[in-house]
């Protein structure tokens, strides 16, 4: 089933120089992007984004990190795109994440991780809505 899915490369991918790295290895797996925008958010958006962090103890250091500069949001679409560019992420930690994927090819991080991606059809259609209203 064709998807669609909200990936964020994240500052640390921008300032690192790792754009067309990753967009590269999302492109080789066969997905294409229906939206692509530069921009550095504020906080509300990242406490929308992130709603469901905002508990946790790591969130002030999260929201620090994804408002410290730009990030690409890119509305990734293909076969299964969800699932596809998870497994191309691989695990949160970097340090965990298997060898061969974004994650783990590229970062030692557990937080300073390089990308987001929506981990569910509910969570692509709000993070969708959220980051591209006119796609919604
Ligand atoms: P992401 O996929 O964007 O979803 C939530 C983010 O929180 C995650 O990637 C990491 O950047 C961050 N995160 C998750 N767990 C931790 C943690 N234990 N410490 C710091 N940051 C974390």
């Amino acid at each position: 089933m064709t998807q669609r899915t909200l990936v964020l490369l994240k500052p640390d991918a921008v300032a690192r120089g790792l754009v067309g790295t990753i967009l590269a290895r999302y492109e080789a797996k066969g997905l294409s992007f229906a939206a692509v925008d530069l921009r550095t958010i504020d906080g509300e958006l990242a406490d929308q984004h992130y709603a469901e962090h905002r508990e946790q103890p790591f969130y002030p250091g999260l929201r620090a990190f994804i408002t410290s500069g730009p990030l690409l949001a890119v509305v990734v679409e293909g076969e299964s795109a969800i699932a596809a560019v998870r497994a191309l992420n691989g695990a949160t930690d970097g340090i965990k994440a298997a060898p061969g994927t974004i994650r783990g090819d590229l970062t030692t991080s557990g937080s300073r991780n390089l990308v987001h991606a929506s981990d569910s059809p509910q969570s692509a259609a709000r993070e969708i809505a959220l980051w591209f209203p006119e796609l919604a």
